[in-house]
C-alpha cells in the first residue's frame, strides 16, 4: 500500500513535532539524521515524512500529494484554504498581535495608517473587522524593522516570547488571536484512508493529553 505521507513544517515547529512523534513510539532516526534529504521514512511503519516550509505544507496537503500536514494556525488562517483541521497539538503556541513603537498609539490621529506584515490577509481581515481603512505592506521577514525604519505605523505578526518586540523597542497594542500547531488533512485522504488517519491522530491526541 502507498505510504501515508505527512508534511511537517521545517524550523520553528520541527523540534516539537519530532519529540511528539518519538513519544508516540515512532522511530525518528532518519528524521534526526536527515542531512539534506527531504522525504524521510519512519522505519517499521507505512509513514513517510516530507519536510517543507509552512505555506508549502498547506499546498501539498491541499493538492493531495500529502495526506496530512502539521502546520501553524497562522499559516492556515493566512492561506484561507479549505483544509480539514483534525486536532490542536498544543505546542507552537503564540499570539497574533498588532505591535507599535513603545509609547505610541496606532489609532491616534486622523492620518491613514500603514501596517507591515508577513500575513497580509490576516492583517486586512482584522482591520476590515474594525471598519478601518489601513494600508498593508507585505514584508518577508524581520517585520519589526518596518516601524523602526519609518515604513509603517505598526506590524501584524506572531509574538511568542515577546523578546523580538522588546529588544527592538516595540510593544503589543492589540492581541488579535491565539494560535498553535494543527494537524490538517486532505479531504479525499480523510475519506480513503480514514482508519489509518484516525488511529494516528488518536495517538497524537493521547500524547498531547499526557503533556497537558
Ligand atoms: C517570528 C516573528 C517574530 C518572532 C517572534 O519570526 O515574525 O519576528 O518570531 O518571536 P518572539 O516573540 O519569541 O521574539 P521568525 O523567527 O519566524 O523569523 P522571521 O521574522 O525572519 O520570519
Amino acid at each position: 500500500m502507498e505510504a501515508l505521507r505527512i508534511a511537517l513544517t521545517k524550523g520553528r515547529l520541527e523540534k516539537n513535532t519530532l519529540s511528539l512523534l518519538e513519544d508516540m513510539g515512532l522511530d525518528c532516526t532518519e528524521l534526526r539524521e536527515k542531512g539534506r534529504r527531504l522525504i524521510l521514512p519512519i522505519p517499521g511503519t507505512n509513514i513517510e515524512v516530507v519536510l517543507a516550509k509552512a505555506a508549502d505544507v498547506i499546498t501539498y496537503v491541499e493538492h493531495g500529494v500529502c495526506d496530512l500536514g502539521i502546520v501553524g494556525e497562522d499559516t492556515i488562517l493566512e492561506s484561507g484554504s479549505s483544509l480539514y483541521e483534525l486536532t490542536d497539538l498544543g505546542f507552537g503556541r503564540c499570539r497574533f498581535a498588532l505591535a507599535v513603537k513603545k509609547g505610541t498609539s496606532f489609532y491616534e490621529g486622523y492620518r491613514a495608517k500603514t501596517v507591515a506584515t508577513k500575513y497580509p490577509n490576516i492583517a486586512r481581515n482584522y482591520f476590515e473587522g474594525k471598519s478601518l481603512d489601513v494600508s498593508v505592506i507585505k514584508i518577508e521577514g524581520s517585520v519589526e524593522l518596518a516601524p523602526l525604519l519609518g515604513l509603517a505605523d505598526g506590524i501584524v505578526d506572531i509574538v511568542e516570547t515577546g523578546s523580538t518586540l522588546r529588544e527592538n523597542g516595540l510593544e503589543v497594542s492589540d492581541v488579535i488571536c491565539e494560535i498553535s500547531a494543527r494537524v490538517v488533512a486532505n479531504m479525499a485522504s480523510l475519506k480513503l484512508r480514514k482508519a489509518e488517519i484516525e488511529s494516528l491522530v488518536e495517538k497524537m491526541e493521547q500524547e498531547v493529553r499526557k503533556r497537558a
